[in-house]
């Protein structure tokens, strides 16, 4: 379990240093929290459904090097959207930790 936190820490560490980079992301912690916090209802990885892909996010935030703050913001509370032009609320990940939040965010922007 201690080993697992700082592995996590240690990824996270270097996520946040600057661009993220594919090899610094734990696919199968991001994946498993995204699933429990029920993103994967709205959200695919290539494929838009109710929410747009993690491939088109990834798309969309490309060369924006406030990228990962941005979404680890915008994972870490309840955050306001538009859909179809109403303003809906949109769910924040089910974690107290922001190494996890930002585990997901750079998971999200290596797709
Ligand atoms: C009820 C459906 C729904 C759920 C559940 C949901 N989302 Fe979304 N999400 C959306 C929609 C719709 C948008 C598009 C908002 C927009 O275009 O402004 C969005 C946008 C996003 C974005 C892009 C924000 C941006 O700045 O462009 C990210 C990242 C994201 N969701 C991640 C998640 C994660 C992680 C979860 C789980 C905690 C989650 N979503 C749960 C529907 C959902």
């Amino acid at each position: 379990m201690t080993l697992t936190r700082l592995t996590l820490g240690a990824c996270v560490a270097l996520v946040a240093a600057g661009g993220v980079r594919a090899a610094d992301v734990n696919e199968g912690a991001a994946e498993a929290l995204a699933r429990k916090s029920g993103c994967l209802k709205c959200h695919s990885t290539a494929r838009d459904k109710d929410g747009p892909s993690y491939k088109s996010i990834a798309a969309k935030y490309k060369g924006q090097p406030d990228a990962q703050q941005k979404l680890v913001a915008f994972l870490s509370k309840e955050s306001t959207i538009k859909v179809d032009g109403k303003e809906d609320k949109h769910k924040p990940l089910d974690t107290k930790s922001e190494g996890e939040v930002a585990n997901v965010a750079g998971w999200i922007l290596t797709r």
